[in-house]
């Protein structure tokens, strides 16, 4: 079959000879892909960011597809059905599945005790093959995949599988009152969905920070927030601090992750010499510009081994850093409902939709920030007959 197959850092290809997946338990599906997407998560594998990526690897967490083939063991997923499925890969049975830390599962990613298992997202995740490809192995099918409500557009839909539910988790673990002012940092897919979420909680004031000019311009019209570039801000602590009288922002938000930009000395120990889990340059920020008490909320992605961070403001401040993969499961029957309702517009944000065949191309445009990309979106052959 047609699907991504990774080289190596930065060298990605569409490859037709891929080994079409099987059912390899009782409570497995086969999905042919309908949608998927490529996520700032993927340039973290692409730009070799993230330990034990193997080559050959088929990445993609974010797609929709038709259910071909179910295992003897489904009961509730039937061949035909056209599903959404969350990046998450769940049991549904463990402890933390009970919790509904459906990003959290114990049972689903045998290589680690911290994240549960992801798809195309290394063996650090659990080494399962991902939906950048025509046929995708679903495991545990009765657990994440959803129907497709009959009068959501399938671009809604994939954009329901991560970005929409890791915004707005972002944004409830912000514990956003009324008034609050919020900041985001990052202008990407997810922190243009925090900005926009933020204002579900009730936020009184969104800022988000980026360098990307189109993207700020881009988040200024669909969240309805303030957005400003910290290459024209002398210090984006001091601006933050200085725009809220002194005082910091009640939410700050890292919507960026380990490949920050913005400070040499983060950029060198981070992303070239890799003494630490990438540069922690956003997170520094939000815990700088956050006021005492505040709530420093982390979806942006760090490696598992560690960073360096201004621990002891956050001790002397007093804050409350909550941080996790975002839930996806837990959170879709009321983000279908924000959809359905109008009140969340996500296939406003698909800048690019791109042949699988250009899978190439199309992770170069979105990593090097080409023709105002914001996200592509990739269309197997035989969704686009
Ligand atoms: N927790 C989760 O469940 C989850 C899910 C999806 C994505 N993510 C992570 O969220 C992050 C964002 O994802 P995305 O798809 O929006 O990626 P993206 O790469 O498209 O966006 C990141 C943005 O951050 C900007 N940026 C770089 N340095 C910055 C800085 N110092 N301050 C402010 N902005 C800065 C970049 O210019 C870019 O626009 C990634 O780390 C991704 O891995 C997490
Ligand atoms: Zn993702
Ligand atoms: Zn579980």
């Amino acid at each position: 079959m047609l699907a991504m197959n990774y080289r190596g850092p930065f060298r990605v290809r569409a490859d037709k000879n891929m080994p079409e997946p099987e059912i390899l338990h009782p409570e497995d599906a086969i999905v042919r892909v309908t949608r998927s997407c490529i996520c700032g998560s993927d340039l973290h594998l692409y730009h070799g960011l993230v330990p034990d990526t193997r080559v050959g690897m088929t990445f993609g967490h974010e797609f929709t597809g038709i259910v071909e083939q179910v295992g003897p063991g489904v009961q509730k997923l039937k061949v035909g059905d056209h599903v959404l499925v969350p990046f998450n890969i769940a049991c549904g049975k463990c402890s933390f599945c009970k919790q509904q830390l459906f990003g959290n599962c114990h049972e689903s990613n045998s290589q680690a005790t911290a994240v549960g298992a992801i798809y195309g997202y290394s063996h650090t995740a659990g080494g399962y093959d991902g939906g950048q490809a025509e046929y995708v192995r679903v495991p545990y099918a009765d657990v994440g995949p959803m129907v497709i409500p009959q009068d959501m557009d399938p671009d809604d839909a994939v954009l329901l599988t991560d970005v929409v539910p890791t915004g707005y988790q972002a944004a409830e673990m912000g514990g956003i009152k009324p008034g609050d002012t919020v900041v985001v940092f990052g202008a990407g897919p997810v922190g243009i969905m925090a900005a926009k979420c933020a204002w579900l909680f009730g936020a009184g004031r969104v800022i988000v920070i980026d360098h990307v000019e189109y993207r700020l311009d881009f988040v200024r019209k669909y969240a309805q927030c303030e957005a400003y570039n910290f290459r024209s801000l002398e210090d984006p602590v001091l601006f933050l601090k200085k725009t809220t009288g002194y005082y910091g922002a009640d939410v700050c938000i890292d919507a960026v992750g380990c490949e920050a930009a913005g400070s040499t000395a983060q950029t060198i120990t981070g992303r070239k010499l890799m003494m630490q889990a990438g540069s922690a340059t956003a997170l520094h920020w939000a815990i700088n510009s956050v006021k005492k008490g505040g709530i420093v909320s982390i979806v942006g992605v760090y490696g598992p081994t560690g960073n360096i961070v201004p621990i002891g403001n956050v001790l002397n401040k007093g804050l409350t850093i909550r941080a996790n993969q975002a839930s996806v499961k837990r959170l879709l029957p009321r983000l279908i409902e924000h959809v359905q309702s109008g009140r969340l517009d996500p296939k406003a944000i698909i800048s690019h939709r791109v042949p699988l065949e250009e899978v190439a191309e199309a992770y170069h445009i979105f990593s090097t920030k080409l023709d105002n990309c914001i996200k592509p979106i990739l269309i197997p052959p035989s969704a686009r007959a």
